[in-house]
């Protein structure tokens, strides 16, 4: 005997190469606990289709709550010669209760439909860890909007200067699109907490009657498997959650890219907190924005985890194939990842000190106000295609004569078209050209106000 899960069949132990390529423990050792949990709840099935004594299955459970607890303490650790976690559990569970009892446990079961399990409750779990991380993210943007409602600055098409919006409509942008990664998660949540595939066996399911739904609702999922091969084969569930930390590291960079930019001398819109900002150690003035940097960087990286994941998961064939095993590593990282990165980039987001004066300042420059003026005459009943070569004339005017657009005198306004009539200067402020953009999902306060209710009655 190899002290493997498979020994019978074959003659000699396997190669030392195939050993080392085979082992999985280094990374799904972290799988253990939900493992565990596991053989609890087939153990009950067992106990309930009459494959173990009460008194087998109560050693069972304590052997179990055993390796557990070690496992917490930190002294439970697999073998070399241990293949996976699961090989790994069952010698240990078979040094603790001894072989005739713990020999019992594996009927009944496969590590295709133990791992397909134990990965889903795995993710379920870090789903809510990030989760809550993200609302946090999301929580400190509103704080921030909130605490900036007063604060006009240069919205920005193609990163050229386009219309005034107030900072904290556009805060709030980010914080909606994170909000809608939160309800991805929950999306992910209904279908992956609805299957567990426990009692699929290696693809075909079992023939000693044991109760997958039993084992289901025991491990917390709402029901079985209707196909032990999907169950067993599939894992749309990893390729989902891969995708949804794909979009979150995704929407962070880009609040990522705006505080590098925002940063720099040019724009000097934001400075960074001392506490999450870094040095240089040969510059002695600079104040580098790693945080941010990083979360740019680590939305690449979770994008790769998403691709490697989809082109090892192509073209296999049903049901369960080792390739499945390659799924693990890059959702880890996707997971740690995270969870490093997203309380750190609350902490930037949450103590970055936004520069009113100069956002203000440079908020109706390069001609942003030029849509209000076409928008004013549209109200003053002009056609809208005659009102937007008015306005682009005064937006010429003005270039030559290298001054802004409320800077045009009433005479030379009357000039490019007298439909200009002085009251256009209503709209030739920022407050004024904020103020007007009433819609529903405009950057008018009263809207931005009533969007934050609206965020604020999400998050609550
Ligand atoms: N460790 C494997 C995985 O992560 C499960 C083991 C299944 N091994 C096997 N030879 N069927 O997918």
């Amino acid at each position: 005997n190899t002290g493997k899960l498979w020994g019978g069949r074959f003659e000699g132990g396997p190669s030392p190469e195939l050993d080392a390529l085979s082992r999985s423990t280094h990374f799904d050792w972290r799988l253990a606990l939900y493992d565990i949990a596991g053989s609890h709840a087939h153990a009950k099935a067992l106990g309930a289709a009459g494959y173990l004594t009460p008194e087998h299955q109560a050693e069972i459970h304590r052997g179990l709550d055993v390796l557990a607890q070690r496992y917490t303490d930190g002294t439970l650790q697999p073998d070399p010669s241990d293949e996976d976690v699961h090989g790994a559990l069952e010698r240990l569970l078979l040094e603790e209760i001894g072989p005739d009892i713990g020999g019992r446990l594996r009927a009944g079961r496969s590590r295709n439909d133990q791992i397909a399990t134990l990965f889903r409750a795995f993710l379920l779990d870090h789903a809510q860890t990030v989760s809550r991380q993200v609302l946090d993210l999301v929580e400190a943007l509103a704080t921030q909007a909130e605490a900036h409602l007063d604060v006009i600055m240069p919205g920005r098409t193609h990163l050229q200067h386009a219309q005034p919006v107030l900072l904290s409509h556009h805060l709030l942008a980010h914080a909606w699109a994170l909000l809608r990664d939160v309800d991805r998660l929950a999306d992910w949540r209904r279908r992956t907490a609805a299957e567990s595939p426990y009692g699929g066996g290696a693809l075909a399911g079992s023939s000693l009657g044991l109760d997958p739904e039993l084992v289901a609702s025991e491990l917390g999922f709402l029901g079985s498997s209707p196909n032990s091969i999907d169950g067993t084969a599939s894992r749309d569930f990893v390729a989902e959650f891969a995708y949804v930390a794909a979009q979150i590291g995704v929407d962070v960079s880009r609040i990522a890219e705006e505080v590098i930019l925002w940063s720099t001398r040019e724009f000097d819109f934001v400075t960074l907190h001392d506490s999450w900002s870094t040095g240089s150690s040969i510059m002695p003035q600079k104040k580098n924005p790693d945080i941010a940097e990083l979360a740019r960087g680590k939305a690449g990286r979770l994008i790769g985890n998403l691709s490697g994941l989809m082109a090892t998961l192509k073209a296999l064939p049903l049901a369960y194939n080792r390739d499945l095993q390659e799924d693990k590593e890059p959702v880890f990282d996707s997971v740690d990842t995270l969870e490093v990165l997203l309380p750190a980039f609350t902490g930037m987001i949450a103590t970055l000190v936004y520069n009113r004066d100069r956002m203000t300042e440079l908020a109706p420059q390069g001609f942003s106000l030029a849509t209000d003026i076409a928008e004013w005459l549209v109200r003053e009943g002009v056609p809208f295609r005659i009102a937007h070569e008015v306005a682009g004339a005064c937006v010429r005017r003005c270039e030559e004569l290298g001054i802004e657009l409320a800077d045009l005198t009433d005479e030379q306004f009357a000039e490019i078209s007298p439909a200009l009539t002085p009251s256009v200067r209503e709209v030739l402020t920022i407050e004024g050209s904020v103020a007007s953009r009433t819609g529903r999902g405009g950057t008018a306060p009263v809207r931005v106000r009533e969007q934050l209710a609206e965020l604020r009655g999400r998050l609550a």
